[in-house]
């Protein structure tokens, strides 16, 4: 049968390239944090950390992948809120969040921008919010399906509203832009890791950013608690996850190359271009991370109940 995980086994590992699955398609903003993240792994841990986009049904598909994977250490998961908010959303579920996984490290808490194809009437985000009260299921919205950050923020949004527009599920957030630049869909609230670049190139228009203090990789984009949503703020948090099972030994060891990652400069300015930064070290820890899903478990429940939105 297969060696146990030994203290022979402990010392070698990693010998073999290690999979990190992102569960969203590549070119969106979870396959750019889980690509720089894993570039710089690499390096500490001596192998190749590939990522493997694996998407669907809002990352529960990718998610449910990675419950089920050997756990041996050579199979990684890099996901983010949608780990909190989707045991309300879905009733069946591939898998148990708080069961089936154990917890290496958060990564960077990401900051979300409504965007829209760059003719879209609305000057600003008060305009925005009267054009969806009125146009209603007319507006068409792009997510990477329920589950998903970009799914999320366009729930909060709609409830804040009182409207609801027709929503485009993509498998994520690069294939949408591609849509949204086209004008095949109106709005998409996604990250600042996807929407920094085209923001800047002027390819869409945008509304709001969902901090408190605007950012400075977009000082001309307002919050929306300038803009007409006070409070209307949401933060992409994003972990790392091995099966459960996986042994501490692996577990720390991943957990290193993660905070030499968060400390990488190449991975420090890359996030500061995109608006975001490495959590702070201290929050970096495989216990900090798994008390931190445990309490957004709790608190998304009750907002999703709140908003009647169920997958199904
Ligand atoms: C999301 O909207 O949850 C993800 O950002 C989509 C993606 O990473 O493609």
């Amino acid at each position: 049968g297969a060696m146990p995980f030994g203290a022979a086994t402990a010392q070698d590992y990693p010998d073999r390239t290690v999979t990190m699955v992102v569960p969203f398609s590549a070119g969106g903003p979870t396959d750019t944090v889980a690509r720089l993240i894993a570039e710089s792994m690499s390096r500490s841990l001596g192998q190749q950390v590939i990522v493997e986009n694996v998407g669907g049904a809002g990352g529960t598909r990718g998610a449910g992948q990675v419950a089920k994977a050997t756990p041996d250490g050579y199979t990684v998961l890099l996901h983010h809120i949608g780990m909190a908010t989707a045991p309300t959303l879905y009733r069946k579920l591939p898998y148990n969040v708080l069961n089936d996984f154990e917890e290496v490290g958060l990564v960077t808490d990401v900051p979300m921008t409504m965007i829209a194809k760059a003719d879209l009437e609305p000057t600003d985000a008060a305009a925005l919010l009267a054009f969806v009260k009125d146009k209603k299921d007319a507006v068409i919205y792009g997510n990477a399906g329920v589950g998903s950050a970009s799914h999320l923020c366009g729930m909060l949004f709609m409830s804040a509203v009182g409207a609801q527009m027709t929503t485009v599920p993509y498998q994520g957030t690069g294939p949408a832009m591609n849509d949204l630049i086209g004008g095949q869909i109106d709005l998409m609230c996604d990250q600042t890791t996807n929407t920094t670049g085209q923001i800047k190139a002027g390819k869409v228009k945008a509304y709001g950013v969902t901090t408190k203090q605007r950012l400075k990789s977009l000082p001309d984009l307002p919050t929306f608690e300038e803009g007409g949503l006070p409070g209307f703020e949401i933060a992409v948090w994003h972990g790392i996850y091995a099966p459960k099972g996986t042994p501490k030994p692996a577990i720390d060891k991943l957990n290193a190359a993660l905070v030499a990652a968060l400390q990488d400069p190449k991975v420090i300015a890359r996030f500061a271009d995109l608006g975001t930064e490495p959590v702070a070290l201290d929050r970096a820890t495989p216990e900090v991370h798994r008390q931190f899903l445990e309490a957004e478990v709790k608190k998304w429940k009750p907002v999703i109940q709140e908003a009647g939105v169920f997958a199904d």
